[in-house]
């Protein structure tokens, strides 16, 4: 295996790999990836002028301070646009925002979570599905999460391709986008900005904040978890929402029967029962 390939790369090296991988972070990689892994820290190993796999995994054990995040980054699979799977964003507005102006009309405080946030194209599409739905006064936030630190720098800038920009209505482009004259660079203006907070955080990991949440979005991020892992996580998900929270998971993403605590609304759209 990868024997004309650049830099080698042993059954023990991607057996290492993927256990580190999995203890870390839940990703599954099967030997279906090993391709794709090659290619990811074959950037990592040519970066840092090392020899093959071997030694690159000596020198992530010894220099685990400063390469862990940039090993962990090189893995994470970061896919995301504006608006993906938009009848997701059609429920929030239509059904769930009037939902939370009636749940919330004493407390005015709301609380949406974008776990796995990527660059940060579902939580700016969430911001501009619900911007504005709630009145000044209205305590509502957007907690946006990802384990991938580049992505979040990205996320945090909110700067986009032109290209990028294409599943955003062009109004909607318009009121909450600043572009150069050439129409190539995109970026968020303040008050989109304003409404989300971008965190790093491992979902395997303690989570810091108490919630509750009245949203969490999940998508396309536990497809490459294994079951158990899965289940664990969504139960935790069901202690952070409000009695009849909402979680949405991403269009090839299921809840298993084991899950009690959701009800399936279509979609793979769950409400907390
Ligand atoms: C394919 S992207 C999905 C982005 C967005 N939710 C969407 O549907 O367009 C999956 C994201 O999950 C993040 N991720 C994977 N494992 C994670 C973990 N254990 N903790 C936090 N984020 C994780 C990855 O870094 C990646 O940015």
């Amino acid at each position: 295996m990868h024997a004309n390939k650049e830099f080698k790369m042993t059954d023990a090296d991607y057996s290492f790999i993927s256990k580190t991988v999995y203890d870390e972070c839940g990703i599954v990689l099967s030997h279906q990836k090993k391709d794709m892994v090659y290619s990811r820290l074959a950037r990592r190993i040519r970066a840092l002028n090392l020899s093959d796999f071997a030694t690159y995994l000596v020198y992530l054990q010894d220099n685990k301070d400063q390469e862990f995040a940039d090993f962990i980054n090189a893995i994470t699979t970061n896919l995301t646009y504006f608006f993906r799977e938009p009848h997701h964003f059609d429920f929030l507005k239509n059904t769930i925002v009037p939902q939370m102006k009636q749940n919330h009309r004493l407390d005015k405080r709301v609380r949406i979570w974008s776990a796995g946030c990527s660059t940060g194209m579902e939580p700016y599409s969430i911001a501009m599905s619900t911007i504005k739905s709630f009145p000044k006064d209205w305590d509502f936030k957007i907690l946006a999460t990802d384990l991938d630190t580049n992505v979040l720098s990205t996320a945090k800038a909110g700067i986009y391709q032109g290209d990028s920009v294409a599943g955003i209505d062009n109004e909607l482009l318009q009121t909450y986008f600043l572009h150069d004259a050439q129409g190539e660079r995109y970026k968020a203006k303040d008050n989109l900005k304003k409404l989300i907070t971008f965190k790093q955080l491992n979902l395997l990991e303690p989570w810091p904040m108490k919630g509750p949440f009245d949203v969490i979005f999940c998508r396309n991020v536990v497809i490459y978890f294994d079951l158990v892992t899965k289940n664990k996580l969504f139960e935790r998900y069901a202690q952070m929402l409000r009695p009849d929270g909402y979680l949405i998971l991403g269009h090839s993403e299921t809840l298993s029967r084991d899950v009690s605590a959701f009800k399936a609304l279509g979609g793979t759209i769950y409400q907390k029962v």
